[in-house]
């Protein structure tokens, strides 16, 4: 190679480094929001932390004061949560009396709830407990099933490294992201970017706010600019321990970011936009450190993090969620108290009367869930957010086998206030839905890889039924 040869490819290489922030990255307030520019919210706003510790009024807090998940359970030198001897029941609550022995082994701690609905609820069981568990509910005939007999075995086969195929494959494609492995956020990101830089015209990338510890929340857009486009919001991972919901978000985004020319009209008639990993702290310390931690990273006097699906500002603190901090459904010190809420509120609620949808991915369960959350009540219009839900689970069902079920969130499954979907329903937002995704809880939460490629095949044609639907109104 000549000199100047050399000098120009240095000079393209280093200002291709050097401005890759300014290529297609809009700056928040750029370009994107018709109404208001987006605001940057502060991470401590509205919350009364003083030198880390939340200032308590006496009736706000619950008596209990152990976190969750964890308490009890072994930490290795590296400081990973052990899950090993702990066992998840699917136990059956028909039974008269069922629901209240239920609660009164999770407030004695014994066990914790991974989610349910009328009849069934799935407990996690630590392996100190199992005998005095087994004999209680034995005593009140309660039936139930061993789904999980080691839950450390199941997520240690879990996310199984590439083969060596597909690291080269990652290698030259540009960005490290695949369909086979539950990726962490800096490879999410980074593929984020990659399409920004790839297809320029089409696809671009927006910081719209930072989390508690100070990551990105990147939202990504695809759209070919029509004016006549209508809009849709997606969302995942506002839940750590759901791997399954990013997974499935940018497993959406490859599809129509690769393949836009050819896709059809509902989805080109659409300005896409998608926020994979709403809580990007929470998600980063499944990975490090435990599993199966649920809320953001936001630290109080002993405890740790709120639960972003219940700090909406919709009937924020009502039922279903909790004003302890130690609780996996604390709803936060105030409404929109955290950033990463915050940050979709504002943004959302920037452009409010563009968006037709609003889709928030979540697992698990495989329920098409539609407003209210808040209380056992329904929206005027919501024998169409039924039908089209139907539609929908139709969809999946005849693309990947799956069923879902359909219903009102409060009705199908329990009253939880200060949802994300609520809220974007308040804002006049007529689809809203939030999607439990695979299993209904066989794997739970730690559903395998190899199952995140026929997960989202089936839900992409779910998706495109919503787009049609939005496109013919
Ligand atoms: N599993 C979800 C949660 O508990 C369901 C949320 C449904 N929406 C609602 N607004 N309650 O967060
Ligand atoms: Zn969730």
């Amino acid at each position: 190679m000549g000199s100047l040869m050399k000098i120009v490819v240095l000079l393209y290489v280093t200002s291709a480094v050097l401005c890759t922030p300014f290529i297609n990255q809009l700056q928040p307030g750029q370009e994107w929001p018709t109404r208001s520019s987006v605001k940057q919210p502060k991470p401590d706003e509205s919350q009364k932390v003083t030198d880390g510790v939340v200032k308590e009024t006496e009736d706000a807090i619950e008596v209990d004061k152990a976190p969750e998940a964890i308490s009890e359970l072994k930490v290795t030198p590296e400081k990973k949560v052990d899950y090993s001897g702990c066992q998840v029941w699917k136990v059956t609550t028909t039974h008269t009396g069922a629901k209240k022995v239920i609660s009164q082994l999770a407030s004695e701690k014994l066990i914790s709830s991974w989610g349910g609905n009328h009849s069934t609820v799935d407990v996690l069981v630590k392996p100190k407990v199992i005998e005095n568990v087994t004999s209680v509910l034995n005593s009140k005939n309660i039936p139930y099933d061993i789904v999980i007999e080691d839950l450390q075995q199941v997520i240690n086969e879990e996310n199984p490294p590439l083969d060596e195929n597909e690291i080269e494959l990652q290698d030259r494609r540009g960005h490290r992201m695949t369909w086979k492995q539950y990726h962490r956020v800096e490879d999410i990101h980074g593929f984020m970017d990659y399409l920004a830089k790839t297809y320029p015209s089409l696809v671009s990338v927006n910081t719209i706010g930072k989390s508690v510890e100070g990551r990105d929340l990147k939202v990504l857009r695809i759209s070919d600019g029509k004016p006549t486009n209508k809009a849709i919001f997606i969302d995942g991972g506002i839940h750590a321990r759901e791997w399954i919901s990013p997974a499935v978000v940018t497993y959406f985004i490859n599809q129509f970011a690769e393949n836009f020319d050819v896709e059809s009209d509902d989805i080109k008639n659409i300005d896409w936009y998608f926020l994979p990993v709403v809580n990007p702290d929470g998600y980063e310390y499944t990975h490090t450190t435990d599993r199966l931690w649920r809320k953001n990273r936001r630290r109080y006097s002993v405890c740790v993090g709120t639960d972003l699906n219940r700090n909406f500002g919709y009937h924020w603190g009502g039922k279903g969620a909790s004003n302890s901090p130690c609780r996996d459904i604390y709803r936060g010190a105030a409404a929109f108290s955290e950033p990463e809420s915050k940050a979709i509120a504002d943004f959302v609620g920037s452009i409010a009367t563009k968006f037709s949808a609003y889709l928030t991915y979540h697992s698990y369960g495989q329920y098409l869930l539609y407003p209210w959350g808040y209380d056992n009540v329904v929206p005027p219009d919501y024998k169409e957010l039924q039908a089209v839900g139907e539609q929908i689970a139709g969809a999946i069902k005849k693309t990947g086998g799956s069923s879902y079920s359909v219903g009102s969130s409060s009705g199908l499954l329990y009253p939880a206030s200060g949802g994300s979907d609520d809220w974007a329903k308040s804002q006049g937002i007529k689809y809203s839905y939030t999607i439990e995704l695979s299993d209904t809880g066989r794997y739970g939460f730690v559903l395998p890889a190899s199952k995140i490629e026929p997960v989202a095949r089936e839900n992409l044609a779910g998706l495109r039924v919503l787009a049609h639907q939005v496109c013919k109104e």
